[in-house]
C-alpha cells in the first residue's frame, strides 16, 4: 500500500516505496506474482502522441485482467472545450485509475486535484516518472543494483532527464549530467535531488560526463511541443551527440527512452550496438507500470 494517491512524479513515492514498486515489477516480470486487476478500468488521456506509453499501459491492464480506454485529444469533449476539472470528476465516476499525457504539468495537477481515483503521469513537459521506473528497473537488471553504478545524462535537461535525476537521487545511483547551460536540469529539481543526498555532479562537457560512466543516457533534443525551437536547439546541442567517438574510451552501456532521432542526440551505430539497453528499457515500461498500478490500486 502506497502513501500517495497519485503518481505525478517519481518523488510521490517514498524511497522505500520506490524500491518496493521495482521489486513488485520484477516479481511480476519473473512470473513469481500474478496480481489481478479484474474489472478495473484505466482511462488514458493523451494530448500528445505515444507508442510505448499507450501500448504498455493498455497491454499491462489486459495482462492484469483489467481494461484500458484510449482517450485521444479529438475523441473526448476535453478537446472541444470541456474543462479539465469537469473531465476529471466525470472520469472518476467511471474508471478506477487515470493515466494522462499532457503538455502542462499544472493541468495534470488540476486533474489530480479533482479526481477521486489515482492519477498517473504518462509524461508532461516537466516529468516522465513512469519512464524513470522502467529506467531504474533496467539499470538494476543490467548491473545487479544501484550502489556501485555511475550514470551519465548527456543532452537536454528535459522531462525524462528531470525525473531520472530525482529517481537516481532516491535510488542512490551516482549521476553526472552534461547539458548546454541554457538547457540544464531545473534548479528546483537539483535542489530536491540534494535533499535525498543525491544532487548530480554537473560536468563541463559530455566527454567529462561519460569518462567514468557505466551507463550513458540521452533523449531527444526537441521534445514534443518544442518544434518551433528546432533550429536554436540543434545549434545549442552541437557536440552533445552520443556516438562512438564520445564513447571511444568507455565500454558504458547506453540508454534512451525512445523514440530516438538517429543522427541528432544519438548515432545510428550506437543505437544499433550491443551497448544499447533501449529495448529492455522499452519492455520494462510494461512491467514497471504493472507494478505501479497494482500498488496504487492496493492489489
Ligand atoms: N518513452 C516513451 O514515453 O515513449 P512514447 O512517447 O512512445 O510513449
Ligand atoms: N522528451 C521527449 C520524451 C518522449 C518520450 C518528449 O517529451 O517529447
Amino acid at each position: 500500500m502506497l502513501e500517495t494517491t497519485h503518481f505525478l512524479d517519481i518523488d510521490d513515492l517514498t524511497t522505500t516505496e520506490l524500491h518496493h514498486v521495482l521489486d513488485r515489477a520484477a516479481a511480476i516480470k519473473a512470473g513469481k506474482e500474478d496480481p489481478r486487476l479484474e474489472d478495473q478500468t484505466l482511462g488514458m488521456l493523451f494530448e500528445k502522441p505515444s507508442t510505448r506509453t499507450r501500448i504498455s499501459f493498455e497491454t499491462g491492464m489486459t495482462q492484469l485482467g483489467g481494461h484500458a480506454i484510449f482517450l485521444g485529444p479529438e475523441d473526448i469533449q476535453l478537446g472541444h472545450g470541456e474543462p479539465l476539472s469537469d473531465t476529471s470528476r466525470v472520469l472518476s465516476r467511471y474508471v478506477d485509475v487515470v493515466m494522462a499525457r499532457l503538455f502542462d504539468h499544472e493541468d495534470l495537477v488540476e486533474i489530480a486535484d479533482y479526481a477521486d481515483v489515482p492519477v498517473v503521469n504518462g509524461l508532461t513537459d516537466d516529468a516522465h516518472p513512469c519512464q524513470t521506473l522502467a529506467d531504474l528497473l533496467t539499470i538494476r537488471e543490467a548491473f545487479g543494483g544501484f550502489e556501485d553504478v555511475q550514470a551519465a545524462w548527456v543532452g537536454d535537461g528535459n522531462n525524462v532527464g528531470q525525473s531520472f535525476v530525482l529517481g537516481c537521487a532516491m535510488a542512490g545511483l551516482d549521476l553526472t549530467v552534461a547539458t548546454p547551460e541554457e538547457y540544464g536540469i531545473d534548479e528546483e529539481v537539483l535542489a530536491h535531488a540534494a535533499e535525498y543526498g543525491g544532487e548530480p555532479t554537473i560536468a563541463e562537457t559530455p566527454a567529462q560526463a561519460v569518462a567514468d560512466a557505466d551507463v550513458v543516457y540521452t533523449d531527444v533534443w526537441i521534445s514534443m511541443g518544442q518544434e518551433d525551437e528546432r533550429d536554436e536547439k540543434i545549434a545549442a546541442f552541437e557536440g552533445y551527440q552520443v556516438n562512438e567517438g564520445l564513447l571511444a574510451e568507455t565500454d558504458a552501456e547506453v540508454m534512451h527512452c525512445l523514440p530516438a532521432h538517429r543522427g541528432e542526440e544519438i548515432s545510428h551505430d550506437v543505437l544499433e550496438s550491443d551497448r544499447a539497453l533501449v529495448w529492455d528499457q522499452a519492455e520494462n515500461r510494461l512491467h514497471a507500470q504493472k507494478g505501479l498500478l497494482v500498488e496504487l490500486l492496493n492489489k
